[in-house]
């Protein structure tokens, strides 16, 4: 099993010193990444920047900008039996990068932005006969929102994160399957959520 994990945040510049990004710490990711390794998988793990240290026995891809993390993944997914996609990608980027530092004008400014690359949707659409499975944060309509993104994205299976989950050690979640039942419900601290999903995967995927 070669499994390929997104996770952590993207950055979008708006000059070289100004970014827009989300909050992540990368944990969730990471946790799965440990438990995918615990298990004796191969982990390619495509991470935007984080503070905690990558874990140990991953092939480690550190990218930026959403641009950098579809590349990675475009060029990295063939080689890959499925994806578990965490990462928290910066869904919109001013139009232009300036280079150098934009000066203060002394009053308000507007900035165009534009919506970046869906890695998970692009992924989901070369994903042949390897799994996908997303992962969701909805402030309303968690359900309905979460099987929509599926559906859009072409994913196996979703993660329906509860938004207390940022910043936080623990998670609530539930996976939720393309016909939109309940496949499961996982609590506590993000190394045995992650543990619970990576074995779930390996019990349900006919891949190990
Ligand atoms: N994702 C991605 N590329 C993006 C946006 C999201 O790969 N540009 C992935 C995330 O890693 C996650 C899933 O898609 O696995 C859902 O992310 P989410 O932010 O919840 O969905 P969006 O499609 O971006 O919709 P929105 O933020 O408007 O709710
Ligand atoms: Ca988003």
């Amino acid at each position: 099993m070669r499994l390929l994990i997104t996770a952590g945040p993207t950055r979008e510049y708006l000059d070289d010193v100004r970014y827009l990004s989300n909050a992540s710490s990368g944990r969730m990711g990471y946790a799965v990444a440990e438990a995918a390794t615990a298990l004796g998988w191969q982990v390619v793990l495509v991470s935007g920047p984080v503070e905690i240290p990558a874990p140990a026995g991953s092939e480690f891809h550190p990218v930026t900008t959403t641009a950098d993390m579809r590349d990675a993944c475009l060029k990295l997914f063939p080689g890959c039996d499925g994806v578990i996609a965490t990462a928290a990608v910066c869904d919109y980027k001013p139009k232009e990068r300036v280079a150098g530092k934009l000066s203060k004008t002394g009053g308000p400014i507007t900035i165009e932005m534009i919506e970046t690359d869906d890695v998970l949707a692009e992924l989901g659409r070369l994903k042949g006969d390897r799994f996908v499975v997303g992962f969701a944060l909805e402030a309303q309509n968690p359900r309905e929102n979460a099987l929509q993104k599926l559906r859009r994205k072409q994913c196996d299976w979703i993660v329906l994160n509860d938004p207390s989950a940022i910043g936080s050690d623990t998670n609530s979640v539930e996976l939720i399957a393309e016909d939109g039942t309940t496949a499961a419900h996982w609590a506590g601290d993000k190394r045995d959520v992650a543990r619970s999903l990576v074995d779930w995967v390996a019990a349900n995927t006919g891949k190990s």
